[in-house]
């Protein structure tokens, strides 16, 4: 039998770890002859969860799953990882100003790092999904020196889809006819999802909407899509989320093919967004590593949008530098 892959998720108990086990499990991840270990990585007071979650896992009877491990350290629970989604966040709680969560962030993050630098297989990949992702992706690989930089992704892969949806609905065409959507940026209401460069069934999307439609209402449902799912659901997008993770790992592992995606990737300076930031932009990625769609022409519509992005995560970069968590 192939020697299975170490696939490591934190918070594994929450609700986005109970949508997204299974689908690892199950070979969604890495393809239906690819063996999987568990790592669930959890806080101790939410192991025992974790553990009915693992039940739950057994009762499954996954032919691909060689063996689950329930962890409660990031040194254990990184060990041998070759794929970590690191879930696991620490929420905004009422009255938390922005110092606060990211200072909350990066005693989970900076640790996180550290132990994925000092435990974890040679190829490990990281995407981070907790929030606020993309900071807590710098935070995490500044702690990883020995970890080549490029190996460390946020999740912008919901809002992605989230953007195909409404694309779809909007103009009546399935989401398999829709390509090269972009979102640029942060994970957050500032988040910029492109459509100036997608085509819907071969047309140009921009001969068949209008930027009065793109500024009222696609850009705004996108970005804060989060929302009104708390708003209905009374819970946080989960399956959604999980489905996204799956999509991100698969693609970065897998290839994308001549279509591109989103994903949150440190930026080596293109469309001038600073070396290093974390953030969202098109790639497509073949032989197990992403490489950003070059030579995109930017309107002046997307360059305030990305720009405004860009320039919160420059913030929340600095915040952490000042905080000292990087
Ligand atoms: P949840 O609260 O249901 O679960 C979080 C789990 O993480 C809990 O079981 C908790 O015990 C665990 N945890 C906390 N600190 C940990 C640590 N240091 N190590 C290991 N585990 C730890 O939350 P949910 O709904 O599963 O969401 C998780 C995160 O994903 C949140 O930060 C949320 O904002 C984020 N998210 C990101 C999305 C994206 O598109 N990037 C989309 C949806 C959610």
């Amino acid at each position: 039998m192939t020697t299975p892959v170490n696939v490591t998720v934190t918070g594994a108990a929450g609700q986005i770890g109970y949508a997204l086990l299974f689908r690892i499990a199950s070979g969604q991840l890495l393809g239906p002859d690819v063996p999987v270990r568990l790592r669930l990585l959890e806080i101790p007071q939410a192991v025992k969860a974790a553990e009915g979650t693992a039940m739950e896992l057994d009762d499954c009877a996954f032919p691909l799953l060689a063996g689950i491990d329930i962890l409660d350290t990031p040194r254990a629970g990184f060990d041998g990882a070759n794929i970590a989604l690191l879930v696991g966040a620490r929420p905004r709680s009422a009255g938390m100003e922005r110092g606060d969560l990211l200072e909350a962030n990066g005693g989970i993050f900076g640790p996180q790092g550290k132990a994925i630098n000092d435990h974890a297989a040679s190829d490990i990949r990281v995407l981070v999904v907790g929030n606020p992702a993309n900071t807590n992706a710098l935070i995490a690989q500044q702690h990883a020196p020995d970890v080549p930089v490029d190996r460390f992704n946020a999740m912008t892969r919901l809002d992605h889809n989230r953007a195909l949806s409404q694309l779809a609905q909007k103009t009546g065409t399935p989401v398999s006819q829709i390509e090269n959507l972009t979102i640029w940026g942060n994970h957050s209401a500032t988040q910029y999802p492109d459509v100036f460069h997608a085509t819907v069934a071969g047309r140009p999307a921009s001969e068949l909407v209008d930027e009065a439609w793109l500024a009222e209402d696609f850009i705004p449902t996108v970005a804060k899509r989060g929302a009104a799912i708390i708003d209905a659901r009374g819970a946080s997008s989960a399956a959604s989320a999980a489905n996204a993770a799956v999509d991100h790992v698969r693609d970065w592992v897998g290839g994308t093919g001549s279509s591109w995606t989103s994903a949150a990737i440190p930026s080596d300076g293109s469309y001038g967004v600073p070396e290093g930031l974390i953030s969202s932009f098109p790639v497509r990625s073949a032989n197990g590593g992403w490489e950003i769609v070059q030579g995109l022409e930017v309107n002046d519509f997307s360059r305030a949008r990305i720009d405004a992005s860009v320039e919160e995560l420059a913030g929340e970069r600095d915040a952490v530098r000042e905080l000292g968590l990087i």
